[in-house]
């Protein structure tokens, strides 16, 4: 495997391959690798000659600078499991100059809407922050695929606007969610969890589950009520529950025929914050 310590070398990397037609598949990350990073290499392993990773804690994403002091850094263990898997060829590690020449500053994009939702009304700015080094990142690999985690659906569903309206040619392949045997989703800030904590965080899983065995069953407001009365007989916050059309994340108040649905989570054990969500059919 490659290490990309620069723009340089990434893009000397990217143009030799190009010249012998190879297909790139991109996933980026933030490190702190789990099996859920991996999957997303497994599914690009389908569709391209070579699979290229990056590594960057994208600073203006975090609305809030202890949330970015305390993610975890994980350089050396990442490299390993990079290597272990056997999927990838090239990790480009840039440094915040290689990806923000100009000022480490979010873009103001137009996400139609999708951003003020949910995670966008949560964390102001986050998507801009995250659209920005998505941007940088697609302009500078040029992958003909990249896969990005279901776990996040609504930074999928930003990403997919971002590449419609930039016109970047890339195809973004959603990757389902990895789980833990308990159902917890599998996320680098379950890291963070006590053992007990960990076990009373699969009510998250479970609710979802029970939220799909009620979809079209009951009235979306019987659903959010059951859902508040699960959390209340936990430890854990409840942040928000929220039944939302996927295609545009607003919340409904009613079921229509025609339209897809998925149920989001967002919930508290302790300081550490846990986001899950599920289609529903
Ligand atoms: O999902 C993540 O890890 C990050 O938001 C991403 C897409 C790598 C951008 O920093």
């Amino acid at each position: 495997m490659e290490i990309l310590n620069s723009r340089n070398s990434l893009e000397a990397y990217v143009e030799r391959n190009r010249e012998m037609g190879k297909i790139i598949g991109f996933a980026p990350t933030m490190g702190a690798l789990h099996a859920g990073h991996i999957s997303l290499y497994e599914a690009a392993s389908h569709d391209n000659d070579l699979i290229i990773s990056s590594i960057f804690i994208n600073p203006t994403q975090f609305n809030n600078a202890e949330d970015l002091l305390k993610y975890p850094k994980t350089l050396d263990q990442d490299l390993q499991k990079l290597k272990d898997s056997g999927y990838v060829s090239a990790v480009y590690l840039p440094s915040e100059k290689d990806l923000y020449p100009n000022g480490t500053a979010s873009k103001s994009y137009d996400f139609g809407g999708l951003d003020r939702e949910m995670e966008g009304a949560s964390r102001p700015g986050h998507f801009d922050g995250v659209g920005t080094v998505v941007e940088e990142l697609l302009r500078q690999v040029q992958p003909d695929h990249a896969y990005f985690g279901e776990k996040d659906f609504q930074q999928l569903a930003i990403i997919r606007n971002l590449v419609k309206q930039t016109g970047i040619p890339v195809k973004i392949h959603a990757v389902p969610t990895m789980r833990e045997p308990g159902g917890l989703a599998m996320s680098s800030r379950n890291l963070r969890l006590t053992p007990t904590q960990r076990k009373e965080a699969e009510i998250i899983h479970q609710t979802l589950l029970r939220a799909n065995e009620w979809f079209r069953v009951l009235t979306v407001t019987e659903i959010n009520e059951r859902v508040k009365e699960i959390f209340e007989n936990t430890r854990l916050k409840l942040e928000y529950f929220r039944i939302a059309d996927e295609d545009t994340l607003k919340e409904t108040d009613f079921f229509y025929k025609d339209r897809n649905y998925r149920a989001f989570i967002v919930a508290h054990a302790g300081s550490v914050r846990l986001i899950d969500n599920m289609h529903l059919d």
